[in-house]
């Protein structure tokens, strides 16, 4: 098991360069199910989720290989509809598949996700919108049977609740179904827009006609086309947290800084200091932390992928700080390794309150889920002596080259196989 070795404590200097989004790259991936030719992907980043989901694809009858960087995604004789546990239970996005197989073929057999250590993660909006499509489905022993014997006829749909996984699921199915769908109460993560882009530019026929809601107009195939991915703003967010953390000073490229105004006008409030260029965000990290009451919310909120992350740093503020957790019912894991390191954070609900001030110390933790095992490495960072951070295949899923990016701005970060 591989685990990672953090000398700290050390100020972050240097440029860093964001990779594609894992979180565009995987429903754009689900969506070229759609295709009965073939498609080409450029900027996917080379973390595990990504790699999970071509295996996805390929189970299900892709022909898929990299040229140079880009991906050849090859539907002339995908045929399979069933996708399965083994693969599914690793990346809960493997539900995405279920909307463009029953948009292709009328028949899906996919695999629940089941839980993770954020949530239980249900799928009920999803496939309450699939069968206002027209789709009907089973639940049996784990996989959901769904069949649309009359094809997805097009109507209208409200999401009960804003889900992003729901919102992508649907347009993707309505994108090949018969006639108009308006999809309402949409989430409006940049990684949507990204896929409606992606979907656009392969002849699909989708505009937003107010700020949450889609229309949808289904066509019968999708086009031979090159599309490049988006950059991941959850990295970005979480190398910006990282120089704020460790009083850095650095430079995160290949970025569109408009997309994170939300989390550029926070950090700016909490005490960094923030200049922005074209495809560039210059941060310079400040010794004053002040404390702040965050709550994670939809986009354009404050994203709950980055509060593991802004929870380090809130450590450091001059006084308490407050985080609501409003979208997972279970994401305070990094919480108990936190407090090994010194934190004084404590639970109520889905409220955590940071007392200021820390002085984090060196430990060995363990990492429990993707985001908080980055938030791990943002505290051992910032702790004098080595650290040691167990299980970091989590880690694996969604940062690409993580240690790799560090090292180059000074981080004294290792893998050790152990
Ligand atoms: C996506 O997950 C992201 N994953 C998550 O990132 C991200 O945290 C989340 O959106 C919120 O922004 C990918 O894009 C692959 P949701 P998703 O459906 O689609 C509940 C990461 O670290 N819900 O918006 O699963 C759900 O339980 C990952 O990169 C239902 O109740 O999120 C949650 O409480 C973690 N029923 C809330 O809605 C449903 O049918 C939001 O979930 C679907 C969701």
């Amino acid at each position: 098991m591989q685990k990672l070795e953090v000398l700290g404590a050390n100020k972050l200097r240097g440029q860093i360069n964001i990779s594609g989004s894992k979180n565009a790259s995987l429903p754009i991936l689900a969506s070229t199910l759609l295709s009965r030719k073939k498609v080409y992907l450029n900027n996917l980043p080379k973390v595990k989720d990504i790699e999970t989901m071509i295996n996805l694809l390929q189970s299900l009858g892709s022909k898929i290989k990299f040229k140079k960087k880009k991906l050849v995604i090859d539907n002339s004789r995908q045929n399979k509809k069933f996708a399965s546990y083994n693969l599914v239970k690793t990346m809960r996005a493997g539900i995405l598949v279920l909307g463009p197989l029953l948009a292709k073929f009328g028949y899906a057999k996919v695999s629940l996700p089941g839980g993770c250590a954020i949530g239980t993660r249900p799928v009920d909006i999803h496939l309450k919108a699939l069968s206002k499509l027209g789709v009907k489905y089973k639940i049996i022993q784990g996989y959901v049977h769904a069949t649309a014997p009359n094809g997805l006829i097009g109507c209208k749909i409200r999401f009960s609740k804003i889900s992003v996984g729901a919102t992508e699921n649907l347009i993707i199915a309505a994108s090949l179904a018969k006639g108009t769908t308006t999809l309402s109460n949409c989430a409006i993560e940049p990684e949507i827009t990204d896929l409606i882009n992606f979907l656009i530019t392969v002849g699909c026929n989708i505009k937003w006609i107010s700020k949450r809601s889609l229309k949808i107009v289904g066509v019968s195939e999708i086009n031979e086309e090159t599309y490049s991915v988006m950059f991941d703003r959850i990295e970005a967010g979480t190398y910006l947290i990282a120089a704020a953390v460790t009083e850095g000073n650095l430079k995160i490229k290949n970025v569109i800084p408009k997309i994170m105004r939300t989390e550029i006008n926070l950090l700016k409030k909490i005490g960094a200091k923030i200049n922005i260029r074209k495809d560039e965000i210059h941060i310079i990290g400040n010794k004053k932390i002040k404390s702040m009451n965050i709550k994670t919310s939809p986009y354009p909120g404050f994203p709950t992928d980055l509060q593991a992350q802004i929870m380090v740093l809130l450590c450091k503020a001059n006084k308490t700080s407050l985080i609501k957790e409003d979208i997972f019912e279970n994401r305070f894991m990094h919480v108990s390794e936190l407090n090994r390191m010194g934190a004084q954070i404590s639970i109520n609900g889905n409220k955590a309150s940071i007392q200021g001030n820390t002085k984090f110390a060196a430990a060995e933790l363990m990492a429990t889920d993707l985001r908080a095992s980055v938030s791990l490495i943002l505290a051992a960072l910032n702790a004098k002596g080595k650290s040691i951070i167990n299980r970091i295949y989590h880690l694996d899923r969604g940062y690409e080259n993580i240690e790799k990016k560090l090292q180059k701005v000074g981080a004294k970060i290792r893998r050790i196989n152990g």
